[in-house]
């Protein structure tokens, strides 16, 4: 027996011996946070920091053919199988898999860190791609030396005999900062410590975007390195100017220092917090995502500047930037132009924006192709203004000159006589902007005369060709319908079922009786979080509005299911949804259509607003809270909405509220937070806990109508951005004057109300708003509470002054943003 067992042991040792013989690198690293001198880093071997946060290691980004050293989140790239990296060592300085062999991330003895390669050609040529030699003053002929990679996310390299950090990544930052880095300039390398977005996708190398501190504490963004296109504004010890969203209810804590070493600027979390960093994007925002483990994907909590259109350059050259594009792309080429590269464009790199299709003949041959309704303002700069009084004239004056693009001509309304403008562009035409409604002027672009269409020149012998269409069109149609009378002939004879068939209580649509009944989508309601909404009318002359779902990826069965448990929640408060229609990547959602839109375009809308009274809007405060109480208390399974806005509170025809858009965060699942945070305007209802990592429960509505709450009290948006940049906020604004300096509710109401409200109502509405945006959300009334409370049932008691509002008040040095 004991021999047995031991001989057992003796095989099982060699086995284990044999098996790690070969493999076996002594100066080899995996798993741990410390390389020594001489050890190394290959293939996926990486660095790991202790508390199992970070890791360091080989990546290469997307389909490219390069490799390079970077920094990623350990947790993240587990959870998305993708990495998301946050410092890139060689980022101008990639290795190229066609034509290198074997790469090596080295300590060396004498204390740099390094990047070597040998070429396939020849495996005995070494090649030093990257060090930290270049990037250091300190000579560090030191064996002693240790590269740590940090709980933070800090690879430093430590001397061992005396403990000084010889050389850090958190001073050489790519595009990200996590907390506890450095930004800012730094008076001993004589260097900003700034950031720059990535080229593209797929290249880490630096792009066109970069931001950076500068001597009057602000942070600049910058195009090219050199030109400002926005600003956030001074530090004023608690947040940049126009960023008052850092201070709602983040974990993190700023700080600003200025010592002879430099001036920097660093944001700090809790080590237990959810990853958070911050970067520069592909799109020149800056941005902050949060790790969110519920749905397993990032939430962004603010996004600067807020309308990608205002980031010089965006588009490239000869492209219109629009921020209302629900398609892959915010870019688009003017008509006659074609992009320069496709494939940039796919990776979301537009900088090379735009080219003709056809090149210009050059005098009398060429036109003009107007563009209606386009804001010029960021392009005005780069272009001629000439001294013409007609519009005439300054087509021709556009014309004469075969380098000129485009021309402008208006009247300035804001100016006097001489505020005739004419503006010529040569070159580049960059940063022009489609607008909605009749907002912008009329821009003319000069193409090839085979790229104007024809219109009113059309000759004599056109008519023929028109007859021929129409005779060959009509044959074809002819044929058609002979076609379709006899398949559904056929069909009809062999009794297949209903195609309309019965969930519950929706209708599962046809996608071509959609197409009809919204004349092919025409009649555009409004774009929300999840795709734009269509006005239609069916067979029966019922008004229907059909929700077409973007970015879907949900398969069939499962959208199906999800929908029919939506079918089932009805309640007065709530939209009812008809129907729905599932055919391949198409989703649609089918929904009773309300006769008087959303709130949103009766609170703020300046153009013939439907003022509404106060016992309108005390009832639309009331519906929407019974809606929501609803869905979080009385339906079987607690549904929380997510996205609570004026947006998608919609109002029948005795403008009674009826909540929209619930059970769509379930629905889209982890595409959720994602969508929701990228659409425009929706961060301002965001409650704290989506900022946090913390689990998301029904108090983040609660937070939302809350915010809600202020707008219909006030008629305006509680975040608003001024011509100067800076932010307004109406709840600090709102709670300072009734909380603080005791001025009567009425201050606050929405001026078009003329005073006109029940003091008792507004008050409760105001101390119910306030509650409900508490920080803490135990604090929070739930929403049933929120019913009782407005009904009268129970007493509201005041509400403590908010700790972030009251950091706001006190820093504001700007008096009234509202009067
Ligand atoms: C380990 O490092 C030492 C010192 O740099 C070097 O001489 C040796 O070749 C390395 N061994 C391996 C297996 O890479
Ligand atoms: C990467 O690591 C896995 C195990 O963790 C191993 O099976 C694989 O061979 C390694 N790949 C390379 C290229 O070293
Ligand atoms: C890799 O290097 C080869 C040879 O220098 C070059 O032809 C190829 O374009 C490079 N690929 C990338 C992705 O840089
Ligand atoms: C390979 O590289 C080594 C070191 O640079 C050099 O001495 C040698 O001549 C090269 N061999 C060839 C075939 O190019
Ligand atoms: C960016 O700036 C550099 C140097 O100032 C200049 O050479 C380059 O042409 C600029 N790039 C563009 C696209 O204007
Ligand atoms: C600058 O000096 C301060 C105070 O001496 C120190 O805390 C900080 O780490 C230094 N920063 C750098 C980048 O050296
Ligand atoms: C940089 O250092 C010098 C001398 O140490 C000091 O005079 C200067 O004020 C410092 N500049 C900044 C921006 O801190
Ligand atoms: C066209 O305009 C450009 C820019 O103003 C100018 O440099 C050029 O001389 C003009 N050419 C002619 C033929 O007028
Ligand atoms: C209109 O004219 C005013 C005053 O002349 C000027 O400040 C403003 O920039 C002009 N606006 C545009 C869009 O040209």
């Amino acid at each position: 027996m004991l021999i047995s067992a031991l001989m057992l042991v003796l095989i099982r040792l060699m086995l284990s011996l044999l098996s790690f013989a070969p493999h076996y690198n002594c100066n080899a690293t995996t798993g741990v946070d410390t390389m020594f001198a001489g050890q190394s880093l290959k293939g996926n071997e990486t660095l790991v920091s202790r508390n199992g946060k970070f890791e360091l290691g080989f990546f290469t980004p997307g389909n490219s053919q390069n490799y390079y050293i970077g920094l990623w989140f350990k947790e993240v790239a587990i959870v998305q199988k993708k990495k998301t990296i946050v410092w890139v060592a060689n980022r101008d300085k990639p290795i190229n898999v066609t034509y290198f062999s074997s790469s090596e991330f080295k300590l060396l003895d004498n204390g740099h860190l390094v990047l070597i390669v040998s070429t396939k050609s020849n495996s005995s040529s070494i090649i030093q791609v990257w060090s930290t030699d270049s990037m250091t003053s300190k000579t560090t002929i030191d064996s002693s030396i240790k590269a740590v990679l940090g709980n933070d996310g800090n690879l430093v390299l430590l001397s061992s005999s005396n403990g000084n950090i010889m050389w850090q990544s958190f001073d050489h930052p790519t595009n990200a900062f996590l907390p506890g880095a450095k930004f800012g300039y730094n008076n001993l390398t004589k260097k900003d410590q700034k950031i720059t977005s990535w080229r593209n996708a797929e290249d880490p190398s630096a792009g066109f975007y970069s931001i950076n501190l500068e001597p009057d504490k602000s942070v600049s963004f910058k195009w090219n390195q050199s030109r400002e296109f926005y600003n956030s504004g001074a530090w004023n010890g608690h947040f940049f100017s126009n960023f008052p969203e850092m201070r709602i209810g983040v974990v993190t804590s700023y700080d600003y220092t200025s010592y002879d070493n430099g001036s920097f600027f660093t944001f700090s979390a809790p080590n237990e917090a959810a990853p958070i960093y911050v970067f520069i994007d592909l799109s020149g925002q800056l941005k902050a995502p949060i790790w969110q483990s519920k749905t397993q994907d990032w939430t962004t909590i603010w996004v600067k500047p807020m309308q990608q259109c205002k980031v010089y350059g965006i588009c490239g050259a000869f492209s219109i930037c629009s921020d209302n594009n629900v398609g892959p792309s915010i870019c688009q080429c003017l008509p006659g132009f074609e992009k320069y590269s496709p494939k940039d464009w796919d990776l979301l790199d537009y900088s090379g924006g735009c080219i003709r299709k056809t090149s210009l003949q050059c005098g009398d041959k060429d036109s003009f192709k107007e563009l209606f309704n386009m804001d010029l303002s960021q392009a005005i700069p780069s272009a001629n203004a000439l001294a013409v009084d007609d519009a005439k004239k300054c087509e021709s004056a556009c014309l004469q000159n075969c380098s000129c693009d485009a021309y402008a001509y208006y009247k300035n309304s804001s100016g006097n006589s001489k505020g005739i403008m004419c503006l010529l562009w040569y070159g580049n035409l960059l940063n022009i902007e489609q607008l909605g409604g009749d907002k912008g002027n009329d821009l003319f672009i000069r193409l090839a005369a085979s790229e104007v269409p024809v219109g009113s020149r059309m000759k004599a012998s056109s008519i023929w060709t028109i007859v021929g269409v129409v005779l060959v069109g009509t044959t074809i149609i002819v044929g058609i319908t002979f076609i379709f009378l006899r398949k559904w002939w056929t069909r009809r004879s062999s009794r297949t079922p209903e195609p309309e068939e019965r969930y519950a209580f929706l209708t599962a649509f046809r996608y071509k009786d959609l197409k009809i009944a919204t004349k092919n989508f025409s009649d555009k309601l409004g774009s929300g979080s999840f795709g734009s909404v269509f006005k239609g009318t069916l067979p029966d002359s019922t008004s229907i509005a059909v929700k077409r779902l973007e970015r879907f990826s949900q398969d069939q069965k499962q959208f199906r299911s999800e929908v029919s448990t939506i079918g089932l929640i009805q309640h007065v408060n709530l939209v009812r949804l008809r129907g729905f229609c599932s055919e391949g990547r198409k989703a649609l959602l089918v929904y009773d259509c309300m006769p008087n839109g959303s709130l949103n375009e009766h609170l703020f809308r300046r153009k013939n607003p439907k003022v509404l009274n106060w016992q309108q809007r005390y009832q639309i405060a009331i519906g929407t809270a019974k809606g929501l109480a609803y869905l979080h208390e009385a339906c079987r399974e607690c549904i929380i909405h997510c996205d609570i806005k004026p947006e998608n509170i919609l109002l029948d025809a005795d403008l009674s509220p009826k909540v929209a858009d619930f059970g769509l965060a379930k629905l889209l699942g982890r595409e959720f937070s994602r969508v929701m945070t990228t659409v425009r305007g929706t961060v301002g209802y965001l409650a704290p806990e989506w900022t946090s990592g913390l689990a998301i429960t029904a108090k983040a509505d609660v937070y939302s109508y809350g915010m809600m709450l202020f707008e219909v009290i006030s008629g305006r948006r509680n975040l608003k951005q001024g011509k100067d940049g800076k932010v307004w906020f109406f709840p600090t604004w709102a709670a300072r004057k009734v909380l603080s300096d005791g001025q009567s509710v009425f201050s606050i109401l929405d001026d078009k109300l003329d005073r006109n409200a029940n003091i008792e109502e507004l008050s409760r509405a105001f101390r119910v708003a306030c509650w409900c945006i508490q920080e803490e959300e135990t604090m929070r009334p739930s929403m049933g509470q929120v019913v009782q409370m407005l009904e009268g049932l129970v007493d509201v008691n005041p509400p403590p002054m908010q700790s972030y509002l009251q950091t706001l008040v006190q820093n504001e040095e700007t008096a009234d943003f509202f009067s």
